[in-house]
């Protein structure tokens, strides 16, 4: 399996190094552990092989001095207690076979002068003993012993299981200690990576800031955050300052100029020519165009800043929805398409402000217009239990997921969507006011099928109208 590191999450990373370090760290110990084993057992071994060569030579001596056969081999049979001897042979002062066992071995040869000395020999699959049999300082024979390795490969096996138990133990155990103490370097970075991601969105509060633990990097980071976050406000508030000032200094005299305009069209001024006509009712579309514009940026300021207040009363819903088509049904007929008005037959009150309500609506619908070209646009009122609702359907291109997520967020500002016309803050503008209101704005949409946004505002509680 192959890991790959660079692209593991900082969480992932430092587990995953504390449980390397302390594996690779604990290896050379085991390794260590299993070799000075297989190093000293053999040197045990001789040593016990020894002490029996040198029990079994003692008991043997007298049956040596008298020439007694038969008790040699009694005694060299009580050797088949023990398992891991293989062969043993007793051997007179002349070096000839005195004993031996098992008594059924093969052959073996008499031991000659030379070989007749303390040796001994050891080799993977066993360990052999020669032991000089001493009566006063003459030698009374020589005792061989053969024993297996059964007992030290048993040792090192038993050893290296219990060695890899102990590494899979500090395994786990530097897995979950690290998994447990991970978080104190991972989250801190995480909450400035989330951070950072919301305010790239858009959606970041850059009032807030993040929590400070230590003074560590870890700390400066979060500190150095702050103080860009600091930065980012101030800057975010002199745009919306400046913002808020142009276009309040603008609504004005463009509302003044659109008046005189509408007057000139009017005929006040005098009577027009069909050209001078034509060019004042494309200064006309231009004038509201911009109006609209300069009073968008101006509520999107206040929204952003918080000094927006909405005025809640008792209103008619089919009083707002005959004042915000007013304005689009000429537009909506000029472009061929058909408007269809459900539900509009009975009236009832909701609690809103109307003037932000008709704002919205007129927004929605401004939208369906620029984005439908044939078909039809349908506005639905539905007196639902606890709320009145405005639908706004159109035959238009739809939208995609995509559009959908960000549609009501203010990251679309000032025309980051290049080659679209508007601000892109009608929908923003439209999402705070029916919050603002207590009501909620809500789409679904599909692409080359049409769009549907639903308004949904309280509606008036008995009684409450008395109080409002
Ligand atoms: N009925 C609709 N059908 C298809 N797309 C729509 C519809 N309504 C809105 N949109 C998409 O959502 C975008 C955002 O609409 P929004 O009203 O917020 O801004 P805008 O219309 O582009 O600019 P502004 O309203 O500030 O003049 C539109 O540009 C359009 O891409
Ligand atoms: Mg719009």
């Amino acid at each position: 399996m192959k890991i790959d590191f660079k692209n593991l999450r900082l969480k992932q990373k430092i587990i995953l190094i504390a449980v390397a370090s302390a594996s690779i760290a604990l290896l050379p110990a085991c390794l260590m552990f299993i070799l000075y084993e297989r190093e000293t057992f053999p040197k045990i071994m001789l040593k016990n092989l020894s002490n029996l060569a040198q029990l079994v030579g003692d008991n043997s001596n007298a049956a040596l001095s008298f020439n007694d056969p038969k008790t040699a081999q009694d005694i060299l049979n009580t050797l088949k207690t023990n398992p891991h001897i293989l062969s043993a042979c007793l051997y007179d002062a002349q070096g000839k076979v005195f004993a031996r066992f098992p008594d059924n071995q093969r052959e073996i040869q008499a031991l000659g002068p030379a070989e007749r000395v303390e040796k001994n020999e050891i080799t993977p699959l066993s360990a052999k003993l020669y032991h000089v049999i001493l009566s006063g300082r003459e030698t009374a024979g020589v005792l061989f012993l053969e024993s297996d390795m059964k007992e030290m490969d048993s040792r090192v096996s038993s050893y290296t299981t219990m060695t890899i138990l102990v590494w899979v133990f500090s395994f786990l155990v530097s897995f979950l200690v690290a998994s447990r103490l991970q978080k104190y370097v991972s989250e801190p970075l995480r909450q400035v990576v989330d951070r950072m991601k919301d305010i790239a969105r858009g959606e970041g509060d850059l009032t807030k800031r993040l929590q400070v633990h230590g003074t560590d990097e870890i700390g400066e980071v979060s500190e150095s955050f702050n103080t860009f976050v600091g930065k980012l406000q101030n800057v975010d508030e002199m745009k919306l300052g400046l913002i808020s000032v142009v276009s309040h200094q603008l609504k004005t005299p463009v509302a003044e100029i659109n008046g005189y305009i509408e007057n000139m069209l009017e005929g006040v001024a005098g009577e027009l020519t069909p050209r001078q006509k034509k060019y004042l009712e494309s200064m006309k579309g231009i004038g509201q165009d911009n109006y609209r514009l300069i009073s968008d940026l101006l509520s999107a300021s206040k929204i952003e800043r918080g000094v927006i207040a909405v005025d809640l009363k008792p209103v008619s819903i089919k009083q707002v929805v005959e004042i915000s088509v007013r304005d689009y049904e000429a537009s909506i007929r000029r472009k061929g398409l058909s408007l269809r008005l459900e539900g509009m037959d009975s009236d009832f009150m909701i609690m809103a402000d109307k003037d932000k309500t008709v704002e919205t609506l007129r927004n929605v619908l401004n939208n369906a217009l620029k984005c439908t070209d044939k078909g039809t646009i349908s506005i639905r009122v539905e007196n639902e239990p606890e709320k009145g609702v405005i639908e706004v359907e159109d035959t238009g291109i739809g939208m995609s997921d995509e559009t959908m997520e960000k549609l009501f967020t203010k990251s679309r500002m000032l025309g980051k969507e290049a080659g679209r016309a508007g601000a892109g803050l009608g929908l923003y503008i439209a999402r705070s006011f029916m919050k603002l209101q207590k009501g909620d704005i809500v789409v679904r949409s599909q692409i080359g099928k049409g769009s549907c946004f639903r308004l949904e505002l309280p509606k008036l509680i008995e009684g409450e109208g008395a109080q409002a």
